[in-house]
């Protein structure tokens, strides 16, 4: 069963007025239990809009979301059923936390959900293991963190919760390579635990290709394409048109396809594109 199918869906800001906006328009899209798929889209294409409406956060202007069969704005109990099943990390972690300390600002999520303080705190806990927060910063303001730890503690806040359905709004913008790679890590760890869905939206065209099962294109409001990273990155120029690009390896193995060489033009990570390239040199 689809984790979330997703009808016609499309928002609008300040509808009927002069600065009504199209953000996301009449988009058509199955996520699959235990799939990661990664969004990419230019600033401005509605990524966010869309992310906040898959989340119960936002109500769509029009069509429907269905959570496992259900449509989520049927009723309260459905709405509800969104709030404990489906987890999203916004683009900016300050909109997100908001608590006096680290621990409550992650503790909200489990204690809201009816978890005894003892579970509460276990999950904490286990939450902050999986992005590797140094317990010291429990008792210190969210507000006080540099922008990675603060993103971290956004992280750790969703993970409490255990949602089935993870969606991270450009968690990694902003950070420097390691720590990049480090959240990565944390959302492939929980993946591999949770085999739920996971929506992960970026501007990093390398992290996107790595770690997605499918990728899906935002333009302007709509999904233009949705496949595999291979199928969706090898043609490049068609990408620049719409202010997207490749990950380096694809564009270097697809320059040496145009040279002649019998080389595969449908690499996105570095390791497949050492292999192919290893294996040209050997030829
Ligand atoms: N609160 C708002 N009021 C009016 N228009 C908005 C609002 N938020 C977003 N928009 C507009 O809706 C469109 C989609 O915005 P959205 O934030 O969803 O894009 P995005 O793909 O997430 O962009 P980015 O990559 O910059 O985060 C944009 O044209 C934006 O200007
Ligand atoms: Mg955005």
């Amino acid at each position: 069963m689809s984790a979330l199918d997703i009808k016609n869906l499309s928002y609008i800001y300040n509808q009927g007025t002069d600065l009504e906006k199209i953000a996301v328009n009449n988009v058509n899209l199955s996520i699959n239990d235990g799939e990661i798929i990664g969004i990419i889209g230019h600033t401005g294409s509605g990524k966010s809009t869309f992310a906040q409406m898959l989340s119960g956060t936002v109500k769509p202007t029009a069509g429907k979301i269905f959570l496992y069969g259900k449509d989520i704005w049927k009723d309260y109990k459905n709405r509800k059923e969104v709030y404990f099943k489906v987890g999203l990390v916004f683009q900016y972690p300050e909109k997100q936390l908001f608590a006096q300390t680290v621990y409550e600002d992650i503790a909200f999520g489990p204690k809201n959900q009816g978890f005894s303080e003892g579970e509460t705190e276990e999950k904490v806990f286990e939450a902050l293991d999986f992005v590797n927060i140094d317990k010291k910063l429990l008792n210190r303001s969210p507000f006080e963190l540099s922008g990675g730890e603060k993103r971290r503690v956004a992280i750790a806040g969703i993970f409490a919760m255990n949602p089935g359905v993870l969606i991270l709004d450009e968690p990694t913008s902003g950070l420097d390579p390691i720590s990049r790679e480090k959240i990565i890590n944390n959302i492939l760890s929980y993946h591999s635990k949770k085999r739920g869905a996971v929506i992960f939206i970026s501007h990093f065209m390398e992290e996107t290709a790595r770690i997605s099962d499918r990728v899906a294109i935002m333009d302007r409001g709509k999904i233009k394409m949705v496949d595999t990273p291979e199928n969706v990155f090898y043609d490049y120029k068609s990408l620049k048109s719409i202010n997207l690009d490749a990950p380096q390896i694809t564009k270097i193995v697809s320059n040496i396809h145009s040279k002649g060489y019998n080389i595969n033009k449908k690499i996105v990570t570095v390791e497949k594109g050492t292999q192919e390239i290893l294996r040209l040199l050997r030829e």
